[in-house]
């Protein structure tokens, strides 16, 4: 695809929607972090592109927007592989996910989203078009029914989960390539995000303003981006020309995000677990009944942060907030042993 201006993009030349497109990174050098995973990637990729093979299939967990669509993009941009992209909730009968296998190409990657959401029967039908590249399917009904076996083109599927407990061992274990967990960013890390993707708003900011809006995104890429782009409106509609670290604290307790970067949310849900039961220990379930939040949200959505500040910990007989929580809500910790 050729597009009219080459230029670097200036600052009000995205719509929004197009604007989280153009802060993705595009090559392994604007993929900031998660070292680890980067150096056994590459050497996958290399290894199979001089076997002329494709990389075997992989699996990468961790909470929302660490990036692992983007590496799955990422990876189909290094082999210079075509991506076809769905997701466990979107297939919803064996006849879908059929339809996607035999419509692949010789070294398409299959990315498969929120696998963890995908039902038991289909993912039967994943299991031996994973190992052996077949699909096995029954073709009618009752007495004259029978089984016949197509084979696939050789591709490689790679998947993405919140939730990689609710996966089964079976599924888990047929992802050959590897298996791979994204980890918070480093607050260093962050702010490096946030300084590249000013860079693309063409906006200029200051140094101490990225630290604080790292310091702030839960060392995480989405959520950086997210508050960069309110606190770049902020500023404008001040007038200012360069974002500092004035105009982001202003946007940010504007947004009601405190200093380790917890949301109203997240202080209600600390909140209710001192201060209904305790500090704990208390089982999700009970805590969901609790808040009126879902059991997944508060194990996907709320709880990695919490236990990555030290704010909670999870022990078999529930979660409990630590001595670190009571003192950032500021609340006296329970004394255990006193009347
Ligand atoms: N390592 C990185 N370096 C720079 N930017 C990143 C990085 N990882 C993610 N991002 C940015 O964060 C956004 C969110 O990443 P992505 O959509 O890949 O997360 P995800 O892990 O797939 O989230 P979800 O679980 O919600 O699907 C991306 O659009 C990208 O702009
Ligand atoms: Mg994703």
């Amino acid at each position: 695809m050729s597009s009219p201006d080459k230029a670097a993009p200036k600052s009000g030349q995205f719509a929004d929607k197009s604007l989280d497109q153009a802060l993705r990174p595009q090559k392994w050098a604007e993929y900031i972090g998660q070292e680890h995973i980067k150096k056994n990637l590459r050497i996958l990729i290399q290894a199979a592109s001089e076997r002329k093979e494709p990389i075997e299939h992989l699996l990468f967990y961790g909470p929302p927007g660490l990036g692992k669509t983007t590496l799955a993009h990422l990876i189909a941009k290094e082999l210079g592989a075509q991506i076809k992209i769905t997701s466990g909730p979107a297939i919803d009968k064996v006849g879908d996910l059929a339809s996607i296998l035999t419509n692949l190409s010789p070294g398409d990657i299959l990315f498969i989203d929120e696998i963890h959401r995908l039902n038991k029967n289909i993912e039967e039908v994943l299991y031996p078009a994973m190992e052996s590249r077949v699909l096995d399917i029954i073709i009618g009904k009752g007495p004259s029914a029978r089984s016949i076996q197509l084979e696939l083109p050789p591709f490689t599927l790679i998947s993405a989960t919140t939730r990689i407990a609710l996966l089964s061992s079976p599924l888990r274990s047929r992802f050959s390539g590897g298996t791979f967990r994204l980890e918070f960013y480093t607050p260093e890390e962050t702010k490096n995000i946030i300084i590249r993707s000013a860079n693309i708003l063409g906006m200029n900011i200051a140094s101490d303003a990225a630290t604080e809006i790292a310091k702030r995104s839960r060392f995480t890429p989405r959520i950086a981006n997210h508050f960069l782009k309110r606190c770049r409106d902020f500023a404008q509609v001040h007038g200012q020309k360069e974002l500092d670290l004035n105009s982001v604290e202003q946007a940010l307790s504007m947004m009601e995000i405190d200093s380790v970067g917890l949301n109203p949310h997240d202080r209600r849900m600390l909140e209710i677990l001192i201060e209904k039961f305790g500090g704990g220990p208390v089982g999700v379930q009970t805590l969901a009944a609790a808040s009126s939040e879902e059991e997944a949200t508060i194990e996907e959505v709320y709880e990695p942060y919490l236990l990555q500040l030290g704010f909670i910990d999870r022990t078999p007989r529930g979660r409990v907030a630590t001595p670190r929580a009571y003192e950032h809500l500021g609340k006296k910790p329970k004394q255990e042993g006193l009347l």
